[in-house]
């Protein structure tokens, strides 16, 4: 198949096609395959490429998988892992940093591809305005994080074998998180999905991204879990992002607190054959609204989804670098 990712920047969900984001599923089944049976050391096909990690946010997942995709295909990393031990603490633009870690049509860059990650609205565009090289979003404030939503359909491939005529459970901080945000469009992309949007009342999913997919994806709200989960093949659940609340926003969502327990999945699996248990899903950091064991409950497949990371992201590198 064409690459049809050489050079492109990875900033939003809807800017990339079916076909990109299948050819990115499939470059990643490769990689894990190869990874599975020692091969994927041989491959360095990244070798003699940069990839800059710029991180003016908290991350473990994100930024290690990148870095960990990058040097198992044999590039090399630099990195900001704090934005406090950058020159942005001194006020510089995310457009400067752009130009310089990425080059410019006169100006050679640090690096060859960059991955950055940002609480501040629209700095990863910007950055990626200023660059050359290609840019990748790692999260970008309550916007987006595409590479999660990409992770995030490999998962529900891998365990439910498609990712269509499927019925979804949004559960937790809708209005602020990013994840969901991005798995949204993604899911709308592919007919037949329903996705059921349970949120405590001041953290419900904003209306004009309800607005925008509501033509290609079924969407009902709710503040009742056991009234829908029943229906659900997917429970994807997030914790409250206290990082974008004021203080006041912290105690209402305190006095509507939700969780995730066996007692609800059990419920939720009441009808349900062995091999149809209900797949949960958390893009991580779990804080307390996820109160299962993967020792527990096999379809629990939080840590299948997070190492999924790796091979989505290697995917990602070598195919917007056209190195596949
Ligand atoms: N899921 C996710 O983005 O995790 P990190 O914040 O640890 O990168």
């Amino acid at each position: 198949m064409k690459n049809r990712l050489i050079g492109k920047d990875i900033l939003r969900i809807e800017k990339l096609s079916k076909t990109e984001i299948t050819q990115i599923w499939n470059q990643a089944a490769e990689y894990e395959r190869l990874y599975k049976t020692d091969r994927l050391p041989l491959l360095q096909v990244m070798k003699g490429l940069v990839l800059a990690t710029v991180f003016a946010q908290p991350s473990t997942r994100t930024r290690l998988s990148f870095e960990s995709a990058m040097l198992r295909l044999g590039g090399q990393v630099i990195s900001i892992a704090d934005s406090q031990t950058s020159s942005l603490a001194k006020g510089e633009s995310f457009l400067d940093t752009g130009r310089v870690v990425g080059g410019t049509a006169d100006s050679a860059g640090l690096a060859d591809v960059i991955v950055c990650r940002s609480a501040i609205p629209k700095s990863v565009d910007e950055l990626a305005r200023g660059s050359l090289a290609p840019v990748i979003s790692g999260g970008q404030g309550t916007d987006q994080h595409p590479t999660q939503a990409i992770l995030d359909g490999k998962t529900i491939i891998d365990e439910r074998r498609r990712i269509q005529n499927l019925s979804f459970c949004f559960m937790g901080d809708l209005k602020n998180g990013r994840t969901v945000h991005s798995l949204l469009p993604l899911i709308s992309k592919w007919p037949n999905n329903t996705v059921y949007l349970v949120s405590p009342e001041g953290l419900r999913m904003p209306k004009e991204i309800l607005a925008k997919y509501r033509s290609q994806v079924r969407m009902i709200e709710t503040s009742d879990v056991r009234k829908i989960i029943q229906n659900c093949d997917v429970l994807y659940c997030t914790r409250v992002q206290k990082e974008y609340m004021t203080k006041e926003e912290q105690r209402a969502a305190e006095r509507e607190p939700y969780f995730v327990d066996m007692n609800l999945i059990e419920y939720a699996n009441k009808q349900r054959a062995e091999k149809d248990r209900i797949t949960i899903l958390h893009p991580l950091p779990r804080v307390d609204e996820l109160r299962i064991e993967p020792e527990k409950y096999k379809p629990l497949a939080i840590f299948r989804q997070a190492a999924n990371g790796i091979w989505t992201r290697a995917a990602e590198l070598a195919l917007i670098t056209g190195r596949v």
